[in-house]
C-alpha cells in the first residue's frame, strides 16, 4: 500500500482511539480512518499516511450506508463539521462510546479480573446542548473561477483548512445561539466590510464566539475583529450600534464584547472591550452560581456537567468523606472541588492557569465557600512540593486533559497512599495508560467505572473511575 491508493470496498468495524475508526484490508492490513463515519458502512478510501503495520485513510466514497444510520428527524443545517454523528441514532452512538470504553480497558485485565462497568450515562440534552460555540469568518473563493463571493461564516470543510462550509446554524447549539449568530451573519454581509485575510492580515471580521448559561438563562457573545482595518472608527461605531440593538433585541444577552484581535494565529481573544451590559454571566450547576468571563473554562455542556459531577460525588465514599483531605487536581476553575466542599474537611484545587484559579477564588466567595483553598501551579510541582512538606490527602480527584497526567506527576499520585482516587477523564487512551501506572503494583484496584456522554453527534466521551486502596 503506498500514500494516494484508494482501498475499495472496505467495511468500517469500530471505533478505536482519537476519534478514529477501524478496518480490516483483506491483506491483513490495519486501516484507521480518520473523520466522519459509521460503523456497518462499505466505503472506498484513500491512503494518507503509512506507517509501520497499518495505515491512515479518510473515506472518498461512500458505496453502502450502514444499516444503523439513519437521518436525524428534526436537523435543518445537516451535517455541520462538530456533529459528524448526528446521522447515527442516539442509542447507537452510546452503544459505539460504551464499546470503545470497555475495550480500552481489555488490556488491564491481566491486573484485574471483571472489572465493574456501569452502564453509560446519557446526555440530559443530546440537541442544543452546547453552552459555549466559537465561530470564524472566512473568504469563501468560489470553486468555480477563484473569484471571492463575499464570505461565508462556519465551518472548515472535513480534512480541508483551507475550505469552509456555509451553515446557518448547528443542531449542537440551541434556538437562541443558532437565532443571534443568523442574525450576527446577516449584519456582517449586509455591512459589505471585508472578513480578515489569515494569510495577509486584512479585512476585519474574525471570530463570534457564544458563552450561554442554560440555567439562568443568560448569553454573551464576543464580536472579535482586527483592530488594524483601515477606517476601523467608522465601522466600530456602526458594529457597537448594531451590537446593542441586538442586545435589545434579545433579552437573554447580558454582556457583549468586541475582541481587538491582532493576533497572527487563529485564535479569537484579543483586547477585550465590554460595550454592553454586564463583565459576566452567571451559571448554575448543582445549586451552585458560577461566574463566566470570556476566558473561563467551564463545561460544555451543562445539563451534562450536573450529570458528571453528581457521578463523581456518588463515586466517592461519602459517609466516610466528613473528615477526609482532598485535592482536586486539574482544577479548572475549581467546580468540583466546591461541589465536595460541603462534603469534606478540607478541599485544596490545584490548576495550571492563573485566570482560571482567580475565577475560583471569585466563584467560592461568591457562594461563601471557606474550606476549598485554591493553588495556582502545576500538578507535577504541586505533588512534589506537599509531599516534601508530608501532607497527605486522603481522596485525589483527577481531572487531567485529554493528553492524560505528566509522568512526572504519575509516580508521586502513589506516594500519597490515599484512601481514594477518582479519576475523571475525557480520553480513554490516555486514561487507560494511567490506570496501568496506577494499579499494576497492585496498589489500588478499579472499584467501578461509568462512562458519561456530554457531547452528542461527536465521538467524545467522559469516564469516571473509582481506585481504592487495597
Ligand atoms: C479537563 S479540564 C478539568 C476542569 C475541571 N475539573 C472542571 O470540571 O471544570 C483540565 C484542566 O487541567 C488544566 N491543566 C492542564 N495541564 C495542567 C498541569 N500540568 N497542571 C495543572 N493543571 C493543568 C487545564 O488548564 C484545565 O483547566
Amino acid at each position: 500500500m503506498k500514500k494516494g491508493q484508494i482501498l475499495e470496498n472496505i467495511t468500517i468495524e469500530k471505533l478505536v482511539f482519537w476519534g478514529k475508526w477501524f478496518a480490516k484490508h483483506e491483506s491483513g492490513k490495519t486501516i484507521f480512518i480518520t473523520g466522519g463515519a459509521v460503523p456497518g458502512s462499505i466505503v472506498d478510501l484513500k491512503v494518507i499516511k503509512k506507517r509501520t503495520g497499518y495505515v491512515m485513510t479518510q473515506i472518498v466514497n461512500t458505496i453502502k450506508k450502514s444499516p444503523i444510520e439513519k437521518k436525524h428527524p428534526n436537523n435543518p443545517w445537516g451535517e455541520t463539521g462538530w456533529c459528524k454523528w448526528v446521522n447515527i441514532p442516539y442509542e447507537h452512538q452510546l452503544k459505539i462510546k460504551d464499546d470503545q470504553i470497555k475495550e480500552s480497558f481489555f488490556h488491564l485485565e491481566k491486573y484485574q479480573k471483571n472489572i465493574a462497568f456501569e452502564p453509560i450515562v446519557p446526555s440530559p440534552l443530546v440537541d442544543g446542548y452546547r453552552n459555549k460555540a466559537e465561530f470564524s469568518f472566512w473568504k469563501h473563493i468560489s470553486a468555480k473561477n477563484g473569484v471571492e463571493e463575499h464570505f461565508n461564516v462556519w465551518f472548515h470543510k472535513q480534512g480541508m483548512f483551507s475550505q469552509i462550509e456555509d451553515f446557518d446554524g448547528c443542531i449542537l447549539t440551541d434556538k437562541l445561539v443558532n437565532d443571534v449568530y443568523l442574525d450576527i451573519k446577516t449584519f456582517a454581509k449586509q455591512s459589505w466590510l471585508p472578513v480578515y485575510d489569515q494569510k495577509w492580515h486584512t479585512g476585519f471580521f474574525r471570530h463570534i464566539i457564544f458563552r450561554r448559561a442554560f440555567f439562568t438563562d443568560e448569553m454573551m457573545v464576543i464580536l472579535s475583529f482586527n483592530p488594524h482595518f483601515n477606517d476601523r472608527n467608522i465601522d466600530l461605531d456602526m458594529t457597537k450600534e448594531y451590537f446593542v440593538w441586538l442586545a435589545e433585541r434579545y433579552s437573554e444577552i447580558k454582556s457583549i464584547y468586541l475582541s481587538h484581535n491582532d493576533n497572527k494565529a487563529d485564535t479569537a481573544i484579543g483586547k477585550l472591550e465590554l460595550i454592553y451590559g454586564n463583565d459576566v454571566i452567571h451559571e448554575k450547576v448543582l445549586g451552585l452560581t458560577f461566574q463566566i468571563s470570556p476566558k473561563s473554562f467551564f463545561q460544555t455542556n451543562s445539563h451534562g456537567a450536573e450529570v458528571l459531577y453528581s457521578k463523581v460525588i456518588e463515586f466517592a465514599h461519602k459517609d466516610n468523606i466528613k473528615n477526609w483531605t482532598v485535592l482536586d487536581l486539574y482544577a479548572g476553575t475549581g467546580t468540583i472541588g466546591m461541589i465536595f466542599a460541603k462534603h469534606a474537611k478540607q478541599v485544596t484545587s490545584v490548576e495550571l492557569v492563573p485566570d482560571a484559579t482567580e475565577n475560583g477564588k471569585k466563584n467560592a466567595k461568591l457562594n461563601n465557600i471557606e474550606n476549598v483553598e485554591f493553588v495556582n501551579s502545576k500538578v507535577e510541582d504541586f505533588l512534589w512540593g506537599y509531599l516534601e512538606a508530608w501532607k497527605q490527602a486522603d481522596l485525589l480527584i483527577i481531572d487531567p486533559p485529554r493528553a492524560g497526567m505528566h509522568p512526572k506527576a504519575l509516580p508521586n499520585i502513589m506516594k500519597f497512599k490515599s484512601k481514594q482516587i477518582i479519576y475523571v477523564s475525557c480520553n480513554p487512551a490516555t486514561l487507560s495508560r494511567d490506570l496501568e501506572e496506577i494499579i499494576k503494583d497492585w496498589e489500588y484496584s478499579i472499584e467501578k467505572v461509568c462512562p458519561v456522554d456530554m457531547f452528542p453527534h461527536t465521538h467524545h466521551i467522559e469516564v469516571v473511575v473509582s481506585l481504592v486502596k487495597n
